[in-house]
C-alpha cells in the first residue's frame, strides 16, 4: 500500500524542478454567503474528492473556475487563496467567468455537448457554434491564467477532464519548448468512434488533446476507444507497443489509471468520536427507525440511473410486500447543472416517481422513499454510508463512480452490501459487489432482495475483499502511478498496465 508520504516524497524527488499545477473547471472549495456570513463549502463531484487529497500531499497550485458568490471577497489581488482555510496545504487560484462564458462553455459545450457525447445514456448532445466559441475563449482564458502564474518557470500541468480539450495545445503554443510537461486525466468514459464521429469539432478536440504528453483514462477500454478514434480521424501514427500516438513528431502516451479515494481518511473519519451522535441525529432527521437502510448518493444526473433505481425499489416492494415498514430507501441527491433542460426534466421525473411510490406503499408512519436534496458534508455522509446495509450505485454509464468506493472505505465494520451497476467503471475492480443491470428492473430488484437477505458471512467475505482492493489502490497510488507513467521512470513497482 502506498501512503500520502510516499507520494509526497516521489513528487519532491522527481518533480522538484517543476511547479506543480492542477487545472480543473470545478474548484475544491467555494465561498458563499450564509445568513450574511461568508462560509467555505466543498462542492460535490468526483474530481474534487480525488484530487484534493493529492494536492494536500503535493502542495501545488490548483487553478479552477470561481463558483461561489463570495469567492471574490476572500481571494488576494492575484485571485489566490490558501486552502483548506483552516489548515492551508496548497494554493487555489480562481478564474472568473462571466455569465455568457458560463452558459456557453460550462452549461453548453462541456455539459450539453461533450458530457452526453461521452456517456451512453441515450441523451443526444447539442453542438452549438456559439457554445463552441465560448469553449475556445474559456480554454484560452485558463491558458493565460496558467502562463501568468508560471512565467518562464518549468512546470508540470495536470489538466482534469472534458472542459479543457484545447488547453494542452494552447499552453504548448504559448510556452517555450521543453518548459512544460502536460498531462490530462479524462474522468468520464471515452466513446467509440461511431459515437464520437458525430462531433462537428472532433478534429480540433483531438488536436488539442494530442499536445498532452500523456492522457489517462479509467480503463483500458476507454484507451482503446481513444486510439481508435485518433486512428480513424487524424493523420498520425499509433504505436500499439508503446500505447501512444505520434503526430507531428510529438508523442502522447495513452494509459489506464483507475481513480480512487483516500481510503485511510474515510475509514478514520467514519469512526470518529462524534459518529454515534451524528448517527442518532441522522436517524431522527430522516425518521429511519429500525428499518434496514438502502442508500443512494448522487448528483442528480441522467447518467446516474436514479429513476431506474426507484423503479427497482417499486418492483422490490411489489414482489416482497413483507419488506413494507422494514426497509427505507434514502436518496441523497445534490442538484446539478440545473440550467440544462434535461436536468430539469430529470428532477421532475424523480419527484413524480418518489411521490408515486410513496403514495402506493406508505403506511401511517412509514414511507419507503426519503429523498433529500442537500449537499451533505462528508462528516455526515460517511456515517450514513456506515449506517446503510445496502448502497445502490445504478449508473447507466459512469467513468468510475467514487460513491461506490467511499461506501466500501467507510464500512470499517466490514459489513454492508454494495449493489453496483455493471456499467460503472468501479465494477471492474469491485467484482465482489452485487452487480446489476440498471435497465433490467427485474434483475435489479432481485439483486436488491439478495443484498437485503444475504447471510452475514457472505456479506463480510465480499466487503473484506472490496476493502482490500480500495485500500491497496488508494488515491495516492493512483497519483503516483500516473506520475511515474508520465515520467517513464521506475517507481518501486514499475509502471503497471492496469486492465
Ligand atoms: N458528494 C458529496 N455530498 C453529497 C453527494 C455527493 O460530497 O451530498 C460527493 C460524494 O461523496 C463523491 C462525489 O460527490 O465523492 C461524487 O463522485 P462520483 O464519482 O460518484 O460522481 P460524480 O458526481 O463525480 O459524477
Ligand atoms: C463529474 C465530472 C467532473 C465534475 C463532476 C461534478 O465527475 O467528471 O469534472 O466536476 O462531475 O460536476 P460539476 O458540473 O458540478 O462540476
Amino acid at each position: 500500500m502506498l501512503v500520502k508520504e510516499d507520494l509526497q516524497e516521489f513528487v519532491q524527488e522527481k518533480l522538484d524542478d517543476y511547479r506543480f499545477v492542477v487545472v480543473s473547471n470545478r474548484q475544491p472549495y467555494e465561498h458563499v454567503y450564509n445568513k450574511g456570513k461568508i462560509e467555505c463549502r466543498r462542492p460535490s463531484g468526483g474530481v474534487i474528492t480525488a484530487l484534493d487529497p493529492v494536492m494536500k500531499a503535493c502542495h501545488g497550485l490548483w487553478i479552477a473556475a470561481s463558483s461561489g458568490e463570495a469567492d471574490h471577497r476572500v481571494t488576494d489581488r492575484f485571485n489566490k487563496i490558501e486552502v483548506p482555510v483552516d489548515n492551508p496545504a496548497y494554493t487555489l487560484k480562481r478564474v472568473w467567468l462571466n455569465k455568457q462564458e458560463e452558459e456557453g462553455y460550462y452549461y453548453g459545450y462541456s455539459n450539453d455537448a461533450l458530457w452526453p457525447l461521452c456517456h451512453t445514456a441515450f441523451q443526444r448532445p447539442f453542438f452549438k457554434q456559439e457554445d463552441w466559441q465560448h469553449y475556445i475563449n474559456v480554454n484560452q482564458k485558463f491558458a493565460n491564467a496558467v502562463m501568468e502564474e508560471i512565467g518562464t518557470a518549468k512546470a508540470f500541468i495536470w489538466i482534469q477532464d472534458y472542459h479543457f480539450c484545447l488547453l494542452p495545445k494552447l499552453l504548448k503554443d504559448m510556452a517555450a519548448s521543453n518548459q512544460l510537461i502536460i498531462a490530462h486525466f479524462w474522468h468520464i468514459p471515452w466513446p467509440s468512434y461511431e459515437a464520437f464521429r458525430i462531433c462537428p469539432q472532433k478534429n480540433e478536440i483531438l488536436e488539442g488533446m494530442l499536445a498532452n504528453d500523456m492522457i489517462g483514462f479509467h480503463t483500458h477500454y476507454h484507451c482503446n476507444n481513444f486510439l481508435e478514434v485518433v486512428d480513424r480521424q487524424l493523420e498520425s501514427k499509433i504505436d500499439r507497443e508503446r500505447f501512444s500516438v505520434i503526430r507531428r513528431d510529438h508523442e502522447t502516451l495513452i494509459r489506464p489509471y483507475p481513480i480512487s479515494v483516500d481510503f485511510e481518511e474515510i475509514n478514520r473519519k467514519a469512526q470518529a468520536d462524534n459518529s454515534q451522535k451524528i448517527e442518532s441525529d441522522l436517524a431522527e432527521e430522516f425518521h429511519l427507525g429500525n428499518c434496514q437502510i438502502l442508500l443512494g448518493v448522487d448528483r442528480i444526473d441522467y447518467t446516474k440511473g436514479i429513476p431506474e433505481r426507484l423503479l427497482a425499489i417499486d418492483r422490490l416492494l411489489e414482489k416482497h410486500p413483507e419488506l413494507i415498514e422494514k426497509i427505507v430507501f434514502l436518496q441523497v441527491g445534490v442538484l446539478s447543472r440545473i440550467h440544462i433542460a434535461k436536468y430539469k426534466t430529470l428532477n421532475d421525473e424523480i419527484n413524480f416517481l418518489v411521490e408515486k411510490i410513496n403514495w402506493k406503499y406508505s403506511t401511517d408512519d412509514w414511507s419507503p422513499v426519503i429523498f433529500t436534496r442537500s449537499n451533505m458534508p462528508s462528516s455526515k455522509l460517511l456515517v450514513l454510508y456506515r449506517m446503510a446495509q445496502v448502497c445502490i450505485v445504478s449508473a447507466l454509464h459512469d467513468g468510475m463512480n467514487l460513491v461506490a468506493k467511499e461506501y466500501v472505505a467507510a464500512h470499517y465494520d466490514e459489513d454492508g452490501v454494495l449493489v453496483l451497476s455493471q456499467f460503472a467503471g468501479s465494477a471492474r475492480e469491485l467484482t465482489e459487489a452485487m452487480l446489476i443491470n440498471p435497465y433490467d428492473s427485474e434483475q435489479f430488484s432481485d439483486g436488491l432482495y439478495q443484498a437485503l437477505t444475504m447471510p452475514e458471512e457472505e456479506r463480510r467475505k465480499r466487503m473484506v475483499k472490496m476493502r482490500q482492493t480500495v485500500h491497496e489502490n488508494n488515491i495516492f497510488r493512483w497519483a503516483a502511478k500516473f506520475l511515474s507513467g508520465l515520467l517513464k521512470i521506475e517507481f518501486k513497482e514499475q509502471e503497471v498496465m492496469v486492465v
